[in-house]
């Protein structure tokens, strides 16, 4: 039985959830998807989870914190989650829930920093190197502490949807890594 039971948090595309669960069933991620969470029942990420055979559970309103205490995961992770996380459900799951951003944080983070925005704007800005960055999850948007990031080059030709897909490969390329990472921390200490 793997150790490390968490809980998807997810409303869109579910590329990364994807991601997570290929290397679970590969089984070098040593950890058990006990839900996914959405508000949105006819996502993608819904698809993901049908397909990897985990239960979904839908939040209504306001009750993200009554179905996070019935599934009481180890970790909740978070991926295109657009909603504000209440600072209860942040109490209760301190350093316990994690998201990843699309930049090199702090870089291009924040309200509004979301999607092709946060590529746009790096791109704007003229930096040469973008990335992906997974952090905890805290009170203001994109400034919980870092956990894992990764670097990707902004080439001249790129676009901010030629980043997007650049950057997202780096996403599936480091979120289950992290999340590895934290269950030996929480386990192996
Ligand atoms: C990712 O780009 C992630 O960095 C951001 O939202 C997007 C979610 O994509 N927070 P997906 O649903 O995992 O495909």
């Amino acid at each position: 039985m793997p150790e490390l039971k968490f809980s998807m948090l997810s409303a869109g595309r579910g590329s990364n959830f994807e991601a997570i669960m290929r290397h679970v069933a590969a089984k070098d991620l040593d950890a058990e998807c006990i839900s996914l969470i959405t508000y949105a029942a006819d996502c993608k990420a819904v698809d993901v989870a049908k397909q990897y055979g985990v239960p979904v559970r839908l939040v209504k309103g306001d009750n993200l914190l009554e179905v996070l205490q019935s599934e009481n995961p180890d970790l909740v992770v978070m991926a295109g989650y657009m909603r504000k996380i209440s600072e209860k459900v942040l109490e209760h799951f301190e350093n316990k829930m994690i998201n990843i951003h699309p930049s090199l944080l702090p870089s291009f983070g924040g309200k509004g920093c979301y999607g092709i925005h946060v590529h746009k704007k790096a791109i704007e800005a003229g930096v040469k190197i973008t990335g992906a960055t997974v952090h905890f999850v805290s009170k203001d948007y994109d400034s919980g502490k870092i956990i894992a990031q990764s670097a990707v080059p902004v080439l001249p030709d790129d676009t901010p949807e030629s980043l997007a897909k650049r950057v997202l490969q780096e996403e599936h390329n480091i979120y289950w890594q992290a999340i590895r990472d934290f269950s030996k921390l929480q386990f192996d200490v």
